[in-house]
């Protein structure tokens, strides 16, 4: 049987999708929920990019137990060290370490000879197996890179040691059949001396197409992330990759993964709702409609025998379409029942906390779905410290030729503030009142909202990402309530709240790592 190694990069070239920046309290809680997954590497992020990124790192080695935790580093010393510290805590620790390969990259990037190319990757392996024994190093751009080269630069940073060697299509320009290949032959060329591994791109839609073209031909590490997210059209889809090698046993009976293919639909969920990226409703296996049928044919067929018109069922990823739907009679015991059942581990004081949130929420909204209480409870438990908390907020109709208001009453250290102010609209009364009481001036990037599950009564879902400062990059906030404005309220204290908890370990908007 071939393992398959999964190593996961959500929380990395993920989080280099524009506007997917999370703070250090939500990328534990991936963290946590990747290793329920079985991702065997989580590359936790690329330490050298900011104090903020290399705390995350450090904090989430302290965490996770089971899976591999990893640091991204250029070819540089500095870099390595600040990987090498970030996972020191780790069970299992590796350093990933990689520097551009192509021609074009090497000219006008790296400005750097071929040679000259070799000789870093070289030392760069060389001392990240001082800091721990697991190294991987990367061709970036390998997809566009002479073979030639890549043997050459394969084999001596095999000589000093690198374990795992990755062919990333950075760019995601080659055919599966191209890339297939390309792992062929270097498959036969580096034999059994390190372990083949692959990063597709999705620029023309083929990361998931290549990632299985190159298993079939010899690697053996497939880098990939939630929902398909990554820098430009993202990466190869974890569940995407996962669910073929499932699903079509007949041709990979010898091939196996770790992952357990019910947190499947959990995670994603868990990723759209932290990052603000709501999946497309066609995407493949965990898109709203990727079980859902509407003709009648199919219905019809359905009812008669399910694999007429499904190859694989929604319960196979942990999606329960019969739920057990809550409501306001649903007690504390159904309540931590209901929570065990969706993978949460809360700790009794998340529940307790949990619990209120959940019934204040069932006083105003009949059903309660498990979508949820997925959305409420990841809410809670990735929350910033609230430095600022929303007490009280009451708004002026908006009669035609009136004039909106917001007021707010706001705990700060322990006082409530109030104020009042209008505004061109009601949500701009709300920003403007939020930024006076708070001392702030944010500037409002991206407003999103949409209901978490159906009905009139639905919960609203408010995502806002706002520049508190130019130099920073935008800050998400998420806000939750069956009222819209109460919800846009929630989501900007939340990104401030975020933005206090970040500000210090924030890289510079101006730097830029790859
Ligand atoms: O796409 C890429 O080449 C990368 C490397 C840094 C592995 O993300
Ligand atoms: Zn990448």
């Amino acid at each position: 049987m071939n393992n398959i190694i999964i190593f996961d990069t959500t929380l990395r070239d993920g989080e280099q999708s524009p506007g997917a920046s999370m703070n250090t309290e939500e990328k534990i809680q991936m963290a946590l929920q990747l290793e329920k997954l079985g991702v065997d590497v989580i590359e936790a992020g690329f330490a050298a990019a900011s104090p903020g990124d290399a705390d995350a790192i450090s904090r989430i080695s302290e965490q996770v137990q089971n899976s591999t935790i990893c640091s991204l580093s250029r070819a540089i010393s500095s870099d390595i060290k600040a990987a090498g510290d970030a996972i020191a805590k780790a069970n299992k620790r590796r350093i990933h370490t990689f520097i551009a390969t192509s021609p074009i990259h090497m000219e006008y990037k790296l400005k750097m000879s071929p040679d000259e190319v070799i000789k870093r990757a070289v030392d760069a392996v060389s001392y990240a197996k001082t800091f721990c024994d697991d190294v991987e190093f990367s061709c970036e751009d390998a997809g566009r890179s002479d073979i030639g080269f890549l043997k050459e630069i394969l084999d001596a940073v095999i000589e000093v040691g690198a374990n795992t060697l990755n062919i990333p299509d950075t760019v995601g320009y080659r055919m599966p059949s191209e890339m297939g290949a390309m792992i062929k032959e270097l498959s036969g060329f580096i034999s059994n001396r390190a372990i083949l591994s692959v990063h597709n791109h999705n620029d023309l839609g083929l990361a998931t197409a290549s990632s299985i073209a190159c298993i079939q031909n010899g690697a053996r590490q497939v880098e990939c992330t939630i929902n398909g997210l990554g820098e430009r059209a993202g990466n190869a889809a974890l569940e995407e990759v996962v669910m073929i090698l499932k699903t079509r046993k007949d041709i990979f009976k010898d091939f196996s993964t770790n992952i357990n293919i019910k947190e499947i639909y959990a995670t994603s969920r868990l990723v759209s709702s932290i990052t603000g990226i709501e999946t497309q409703p066609n995407k493949a296996i965990v898109g709203k409609n990727a079980f859902a049928h509407e003709s009648g044919i199919h219905q019809d067929g359905i009812l008669k025998h399910a694999q007429t018109y499904e190859i694989m069922s929604a319960q196979d990823i942990g999606l329960d379409k019969n739920s057990l739907v809550m409501g306001k009679h649903s007690g504390r015991h159904a309540f931590s029942e209901k929570l065990k059942k969706l993978g949460f581990n809360l700790s009794d004081e998340e529940l307790i906390k949990a619990f209120e949130r959940f019934k204040i929420l069932a006083d105003s909204k009949k059903e309660i779905f498990d979508d949820d209480i997925r959305a409420l409870v990841s809410a809670e438990i990735t929350k910033a410290q609230e430095v600022y908390k929303l007490v009280t907020l009451q708004l002026s109709d908006c009669n035609p030729g009136g004039v909106p208001s917001a007021a707010v009453t706001i705990e700060h250290n322990g006082k409530d503030i109030t104020d009042a102010a209008i505004g061109n609209g009601t949500m701009d009364a709300i920003f403007k009142v939020i930024d006076r009481v708070c001392g702030v001036n944010g500037k409002l990037k991206e407003y999103k909202v949409d209901s978490v599950t159906q009905g009139k009564d639905a919960l609203a879902k408010v995502v806002v990402k706002v520049v508190f400062d130019e130099s920073k990059p935008a800050i998400m906030g998420h806000g939750l309530s069956v009222d819209t404005m109460l919800a846009t309220a929630r989501a900007y204290i939340g990104a401030l709240n975020s933005y206090i908890s970040m500000k210090d370990g924030l890289r510079n908007v101006k730097d830029k790592l790859i």
